[in-house]
């Protein structure tokens, strides 16, 4: 994958002073790169949708505490500690499904257990956030090896959301295996649903792939039935906000109806995510905090207002798919498959 000579976006790059982020509220229209100085700005644009996507939420959030911590002037350990977790748990309430958030920000808090000053801590941290992003890149490699394996020349293959190069450190989950296939020289057809009422697949995912010359049709959500259908779909893949004990995931909502309709179709549904979107403390999906945003991304459209004045609006950002709908989770570690649970357990006590 490394060799390619087109473009995989990256969407959070550490500048030292600051965090250079793609701003992904703008794409496709504008390219624009913003600098986060604070952990107020990086509160803000994990919560605005600036930066999104499980991975890359939780590497900016790492940076964001790195940054807290360079600019902390506490005189002493324990009242730096102190304002650190307090950073932390500012950090952690930007939004709550993407479990890849709490799981960096706590393992920044761990890699400081045995530290006893100030200026290894804000060492350790630091480094501890730059491994967080070195090893994402490496584990979206392969996880898109493993997805690539379940795929054969000429499979037409549907997606959700963005689960791109610009939702992780590089190369994402869900569109790994179309970078590499298009590498091999391996023809695959992305069809992406728009994704509704954020459209991170119409904005985010189509941008991406055609900046790789990855075959890619955008279609609406309430699309995806008729398009299974006409188009001969050959598979459905999706990326992951958290994934409980027993395989139940958290994903974009729509996913959950995708996984139905591929059941209905009799063509597999996979999930592409890494261990650090898993929640092996939660037993199933019905303990995932499902998010729900502002009414103002379903009453308007750009600015404009499409829905009645004080219509009641319901809008949740996520939605669960049970385990038995999953024909696979694609880790980098391999293929979960049969019974998710005992697939997983086996996994996580390895
Ligand atoms: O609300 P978003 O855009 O952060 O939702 C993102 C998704 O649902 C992605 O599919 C998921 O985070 C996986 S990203 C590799």
């Amino acid at each position: 994958m490394p060799t390619q000579n087109f473009v995989i976006p990256r969407s959070v790059i550490w500048k030292e002073e600051y965090i250079s982020l793609l701003n992904q509220q703008k794409i496709p229209q504008v390219t624009e790169y913003l600098e986060l100085r604070t952990v107020e700005d990086v509160w803000e644009a994990i919560q605005s949708l600036k930066v999104r996507g499980a991975p890359a939420i939780g590497i900016t959030a790492a940076y964001g505490l790195a940054l807290a911590a360079n600019q902390e002037l506490s005189q002493t350990y324990e009242s730096f500690l102190n304002n650190l977790k307090k950073h932390r748990d500012y950090l952690a309430s930007s939004r709550p499904t993407a479990v890849n958030l709490f799981w960096a920000l706590d393992r920044l808090m761990n890699s400081i257990k045995e530290v006893t000053n100030i200026d290894e801590a804000k060492k350790t941290i630091l480094n501890e956030a730059k491994a967080i992003e070195a090893e994402d890149e490496k584990v979206c490699q392969s996880i898109g090896e493993h997805a690539l394996s379940v795929f054969k020349d000429g499979d037409r293959i549907m997606t959700i959301c963005n689960a791109g190069s610009i939702a992780t450190a590089k190369y994402g989950t869900a569109l790994a295996p179309f970078y590499l296939a298009k590498e091999k020289n391996i023809n695959l057809s992305v069809y992406a649903c728009e994704t509704r009422p954020v459209l991170q697949g119409a904005r985010l995912t189509t941008w991406e792939l055609m900046q790789a010359g990855v075959d890619v049709t955008l279609i609406t959500d309430n699309m995806a039935a008729h398009t299974i259908k006409s188009k001969n779909i050959t598979a459905i893949i999706v990326g992951a906000d958290r994934i409980a004990a027993n395989g139940d995931t958290a994903n974009k909502i729509g996913t959950f109806n995708l996984a139905l309709l591929a059941s209905a179709f009799n063509i597999p549904f996979y999930v592409a995510a890494p261990l650090s979107t898993f929640d092996p403390a939660i037993t199933d999906g019905n303990q995932i905090p499902i998010e729900e945003r502002h009414s103002e991304e379903i009453t308007h459209i750009h600015g404009v207002q499409v829905a009645p004045e004080g219509v009641k609006v319901f809008n949740p950002a996520f939605d669960v798919t049970p385990n038995k709908l999953i024909a696979g989770i694609i880790t980098e570690k391999g293929i979960l498959s049969g019974d998710l649970k005992e697939a997983i357990s086996s996994l996580f006590n390895k």
